[in-house]
């Protein structure tokens, strides 16, 4: 489905060692437009919310604690075909199968440290989007 906007995070791996500045320059140089932003450490409790839908699965306890160990970039991103556009440019969950050029290509240091998150679906944009930002945080 057609989405134009999409939401993004920058994991705590690439917040701490310095990649936030870098990977918001590629992604304002890949034509999004950032809409939202703020800088979070999530609680346990908030993470587990926002990736529910990975409960149960074996990686579902260290991405939790991956997710928590340090603070995250949570942002809007607009472009057309956002959600679409946007999986390209991180490219796949996987660094070593991502194409070259893309953020977790240049970004990643494993599969659980792939430095950035993307929404899968226009239906998830909408949800994750609401789950860190209220309306007056938003500018569109
Ligand atoms: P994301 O949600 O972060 O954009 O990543 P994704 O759609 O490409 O991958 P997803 O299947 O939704 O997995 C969410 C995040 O969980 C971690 N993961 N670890 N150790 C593992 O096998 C494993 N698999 C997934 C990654 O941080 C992944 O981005
Ligand atoms: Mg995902």
């Amino acid at each position: 489905m057609y989405s134009d906007f999409t939401f993004s995070i920058i994991k705590p791996n690439a917040v701490r060692t310095g990649k936030t500045g870098p990977i918001l320059a590629l992604i304002n140089e890949s034509g999004f437009e950032i809409e939202a932003l703020r800088m979070v450490r999530m609680t346990v409790a908030q993470a587990e919310s926002f990736y529910s839908i990975h409960k149960g699965k074996s990686f579902f306890d260290g991405l939790i604690e991956f997710m928590t160990s340090g603070p995250v970039v949570v942002m809007i991103l607009r472009h057309d075909n956002a959600v679409e556009e946007f999986r390209k440019l991180i490219g796949a969950t996987d660094p070593s199968k991502a194409a070259p050029g893309t953020i977790r290509k240049i970004y990643a240091v494993s599969v659980q440290m792939n430095a950035v998150h993307g929404s899968d679906s226009a239906e998830n944009a909408v949800r994750e989007a609401d789950f860190f930002f209220s309306g007056v945080e938003r500018f569109h």
